[in-house]
Parts: C-alpha cells; structure tokens; sequence
C-alpha cells in the first residue's frame, strides 16, 4: 500500500549515504554548526534555500550549505562534523526532492569542485562536481568516446557514480575505473571499480563522500561521437520535458515494463497537485509549473504509487531521491 511509510521506507533506503557516523537525530547548535564550518577555505551559507540549488527548484532551507574548495576542504569538514556530531547531507541536486521543511545541519554541495584532466590512456579524472553534461564535451574535445549514453543527463559526476545513472545506451558502471572519496573519519582513499557493487541505479560502496572519479573511455572518432550524442539530445528533447525545473525521472523501470507507459495507462498523464504535474509529454516526470511545493509532489507521488499498484498490481520503486523534514 502505497502511504507515507512507504514514502518513508524508500527515501530511508535511498537516502543519504553519507552521514557522520553515530550522528545523533537532534538540531545541531547553532554555535556548533560554526565551530563545524571554521577554517574552511570554501564558501559557506548559512540558512540557505535549497530551491536554488535543486533542478526541481523545490525545497526549504539548510541549516548551513557548504560549498568546499577541494577534497582537504571536505576531509576537514567531515572531521570537524564527526567531532561535533553534526550531520552531512550531500546533495548533487538533480535526482532530488528536498521537502519543504529543509535540511538541518550540514549540506555539502561539490558544486566548486568541477575541475576535469585528461590523465592519458583515455582516462579521465573529474573532480565529483563536475556537470555530465561539460564531462561529455570534454570527451568530445579529446575524442574520447563511452560516455555518450550519458548525454542529456543534468546531473554531477559523483552523483551519477553513486547512483550508477544510466539510460538505455550504457551506464556508469561501464566506464568508471575508480571513486575517490573522503571517508567518515576524514580520511580520502581511492576506490577501484573492482570494489564497488553495482545495481541498477545504486551501487554498493564504502561508506563516505565521493569527491572525484576515474573514467576509462576509448579513443573514438570525433564527429561519430558527437553525432550519437546530438541523436541522443535531440530524443530526449522530443520526449522529455526539459524546458520546465523537474528532477529526471521520478519512478525506476519495473522491467520489464517502464514506469511512464504505466503511468500513461492508468489515466495519469497530466494530474496535478498545486504546482506539481505529472508531465504530459512523459509520464515518468513531474514538473514544477512554478510554485510547486515538496508537498504537492509528495502528494502526486502517493496517488500515482496507489493507482498503478490498484490497476495493474505493478509496486513502483521510487528513482528520485527524497530527503528533509516535512
Ligand atoms: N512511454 C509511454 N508514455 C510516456 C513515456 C514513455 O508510453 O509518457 C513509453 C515510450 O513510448 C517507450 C517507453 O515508455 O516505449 C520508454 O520510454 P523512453 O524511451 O522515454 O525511456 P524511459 O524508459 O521512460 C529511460 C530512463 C531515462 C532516460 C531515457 C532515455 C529510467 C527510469 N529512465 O526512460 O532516465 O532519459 O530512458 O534513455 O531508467 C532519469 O534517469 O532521470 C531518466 C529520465
């Protein structure tokens, strides 16, 4: 049944991985949030409207959102929460829905991290906040081809490696040679591929915040790649609805069905909640039409949960990433 224990339930298991261990449930300080964020050499916010840093353009505020300079600017922060027992929440920003009472403690966002190098045999490193979009071009740049599956997916580098993003052409598990990652003790290390788990859209990793990856690609010809990947934009151009804020597809394919043709069959195409719609265009997304509230969404979410698993006995497992207070 589809109520907000499952909501609940779900959002737990897709939830942050990246916590401060044995962080306690309780409002972090004030005081102690400052004492968190000292001596960072990154930008620092305090109460900070996640709607602006979410492509669904929906969500209340965090209690401080961090954006670090580099990986010691987040294995320092890791270690200052660690010793006040202040929580860390990372968000990419694309798969997500913050709900409307915002996020307390930390917030880290890689958003400055976004640096990319060409590391020789076809292999690339890319600092986690670094846009797929902008690590497509580079490849492009170097003629380098195996990311072109990924063409049109907003999110971060390090978001579509913890989530093993994917779309019919290929997924990450496919190129990623290794993740660097800070661990819940401060500590960075590298992750070789061979050591991570991989599912579909999730993955089985140490435990911590990815801060870089590694990607094997192969030499290619230059205008076949960027040929395939013009084909691949302008598909999604056409069936998506890309040009209103939406957090990519909201439901995973229950294989071997897809979750917009369940949507669409069950008469959903185009209900709307306040601002939340299910899009007419594809009924695995929900746009924002402007003042769309996490509630709304929520509420949209449950109703299509309920109908499908009413009509066709099909349970949807949620693909968008729920976190936040109510
Ligand atoms: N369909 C409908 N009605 C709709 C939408 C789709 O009947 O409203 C049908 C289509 O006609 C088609 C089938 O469903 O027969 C598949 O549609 P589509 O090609 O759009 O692909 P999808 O399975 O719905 C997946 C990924 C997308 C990715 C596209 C394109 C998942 C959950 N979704 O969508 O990824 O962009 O393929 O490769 O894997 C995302 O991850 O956020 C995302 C949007």
């Amino acid at each position: 049944m589809w109520n907000r224990c499952t909501i609940e339930r779900m959002r737990k298991r897709a939830g942050a991985r990246v916590r401060t261990p044995r962080a306690p449930a309780r409002r972090a300080r004030t005081a102690d949030l400052k004492t968190v964020v000292t001596g960072l050499r990154g930008e620092v916010r305090f109460n900070e409207p996640l709607s602006e840093w979410t492509s669904f353009r929906i969500g209340g505020p965090a209690d401080v959102l961090v954006l670090p300079a580099d990986v010691n600017d987040v294995a320092l922060l890791v270690r200052q929460a660690r010793a006040a027992r202040v929580r860390i929440f990372v968000i990419g920003g694309t798969n997500l829905l913050v709900r409307d009472g915002g996020i307390r403690g930390i917030v880290l966002s890689l958003a400055k991290m976004t640096a990319i190098e060409d590391e020789g045999n076809s292999v690339l490193y890319a600092e986690g906040g670094a846009g797929m979009p902008t690590l497509i071009k580079y490849a492009i740049t170097r003629s380098l081809s195996g990311l072109e599956w990924s063409a049109g997916i907003p999110g971060t580098v390090a978001g579509c490696a913890v989530m093993n993003a994917g779309t019919r052409l290929g997924e990450m598990k496919d190129v990623l040679k290794a993740v660097r990652m800070v661990d819940p003790t401060g500590r960075i290390l590298d992750v070789p591929a061979s050591s991570i788990r991989f599912g579909y859209r999730r993955t089985l990793m140490p435990r911590g915040v990815v801060v870089g990856v590694w990607l094997q690609l192969q030499p290619g010809v230059r205008s076949t790649i960027e040929s395939v990947v013009k084909d691949y934009l302008r598909y999604r151009r056409e069936t998506q609805p890309l040009a209103l804020p939406n957090a990519g597809c909201v439901f995973k394919n229950p294989k071997p069905e897809t979750a917009g043709h369940l949507v669409e069959s069950v008469g959903l195409k185009g209900a709307q909640v306040g601002d939340a719609q299910v899009s007419e265009k594809h009924a695995n997304f929900i746009i924002n039409r402007g003042h769309a509230q996490a509630a709304d969404v929520l509420t949209l979410i449950r109703r299509i949960g309920q109908t499908v698993q009413q009509r066709t006995g099909i349970t949807l497992e949620l693909e968008l990433r729920i976190v936040g207070e109510g």
